[in-house]
């Protein structure tokens, strides 16, 4: 009896992702079911649970190492208290499974040459070393825009199961990515720089496709597939307060949450693209623009501003046709051509430019969502050691196979 052949190879989804309907639940804290718990949970992980510096936390509570569960629903009354990570209704349970986390000693990676580990993006963070990583730059998956290949269900502090970006809802999806950056201040250097490119979502009702060549030729009426036929939609109706065709406002949220947990936002940068899909909405403008948030640990990170004007264009340097001499926070840089096969890239230049402004030779570059490789192709130019994390063994070696082709470029200096 012949075996049946891996998802992978069929082409078929070995995961039936389901529809979005971003419906907030109704959902409060219970105070009660604390009650007996005896647990001292350390300042820190409170702090990046209630979104308040130690600092601030200290004038509340006083001066301690740790906080009983009396302090930390205490915390929740403030006035200053915001959702980060989780919300408030599972603060506790959250400090109580990080608690029992912390006993688990994993065996770590060895990140000294370049790599690419296949698997849950927080599942390989835990496995590299701490402050390992000088430089983060990736572009995630936006919120119910797009399907990758190998999208399946994984598990996050907040209760949810779903593929990432797949949430029910935006604020699912801006919890998870805080999850994610927790994990990443943990791998990064001190004086290590974040670089997360993002876009935004609207929240419509909408067929969710796997690539831009998809939208685009339902955009011109060749996708003669109907509202049922299509493999996920996502709906609009149900949330807490945003409106049908309304922007969700997803990179602010996560800038500020950030920011409450602890990292600097460095610079919002926008990235002007130099060419983006139709839209057929007239009662608003299109959508030129993606976002770039730079975060870093410490006020002042290690950065390279002048680098900018010595490098080629094509690995991050000036534009000439559309960019000054200065530096700013527009970058105007082309978009990918997506021939490659993969949904949703981003150009070697823009990895390339976040590289060579946070990053000596030799230092390690991470992508958490590696996708292609173009951050690797970037980071083996610029002769930096790289490290890419994908769920999709797919995309890995199609990025194995680009990164190990890219060849190292002539540095200004040499
Ligand atoms: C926007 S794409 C990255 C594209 C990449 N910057 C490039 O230029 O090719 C996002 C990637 O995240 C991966 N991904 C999605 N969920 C993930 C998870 N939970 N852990 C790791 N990777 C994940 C997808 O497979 C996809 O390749």
């Amino acid at each position: 009896m012949s075996k049946a052949k891996p998802a992978r190879e069929t082409g078929a989804r070995p995961y039936k992702l389901p529809d979005i309907k971003p419906q907030t639940p109704v959902a409060a804290l219970d105070r009660n079911r604390y009650a007996d718990i005896a647990t001292e949970f350390p300042l820190a992980s409170v702090a990046l649970a209630v979104g308040m510096s130690t600092t601030f936390i200290k004038k509340i509570c006083g001066n301690r190492k740790t906080l009983d569960v009396a302090a930390v629903l205490a915390l929740l009354d403030q006035d200053a208290y915001k959702e980060t990570l989780v919300p408030r209704s599972k603060v506790i349970d959250h400090l109580l499974a990080l608690e029992a986390a912390a006993q688990i000693k994993p065996k770590l990676l060895d990140v000294r040459d370049a790599s690419l580990f296949h698997g849950h993006v927080l599942d390989q963070l835990k496995l590299i070393p701490r402050k390992s990583v000088q430089c983060v730059v990736t572009s995630t998956p936006y919120w119910g825009l797009r399907i990758y290949k190998e999208s399946h269900p994984v598990s996050w502090a907040d209760g949810e199961q779903s593929p990432y970006g797949h949430e029910q809802t935006p604020e699912g999806f801006v919890r998870h990515t805080m999850e994610i950056l927790a994990a990443l201040y943990e791998v990064l250097a001190d004086d290590g720089s974040i670089w997360w490119n993002i876009m935004d979502s609207f929240n419509t009702r909408t067929q969710i496709r796997g690539n831009a060549a998809e939208a685009l030729r339902a955009m011109q009426g060749k996708d003669g597939r109907s509202w049922s036929e299509h493999e996920c939609r996502r709906y609009s109706a149900g949330h807490a307060y945003l409106k049908d065709g309304e922007q969700c406002l997803i990179p602010s949220m996560i800038a500020e949450r950030a920011s409450r947990m602890g990292f600097y936002v460095k610079s919002v940068i926008t990235w002007a693209k130099t060419s983006t899909l139709p839209e057929p909405q007239t009662s608003r403008v299109s959508r030129n623009l993606e976002y770039v948030l730079h975060l870093s640990k410490t006020r002042t990170p290690k950065f390279n501003k002048d680098i900018y004007r010595t490098l080629p264009a094509a690995y991050g340097g000036r534009n000439t046709e559309h960019e000054s001499d200065k530096l700013s926070d527009v970058w105007t840089l082309p978009t990918s051509s997506g021939r490659d096969g993969h949904g949703a890239q981003f150009p070697v230049a823009l990895p390339a430019r976040c590289i060579a402004l946070s990053t000596d030779e030799n230092d390690l570059v991470l992508d958490p969502f590696v996708g292609n490789g173009n951050s690797g192709v970037a980071a083996r130019a610029l002769k930096r050691r790289f490290v890419g994390i994908d769920v999709s063994e797919e995309y890995l070696a199609a990025s194995k196979k680009r990164i190990a082709e890219a060849k190292p470029i002539k540095l200004p200096k040499e």
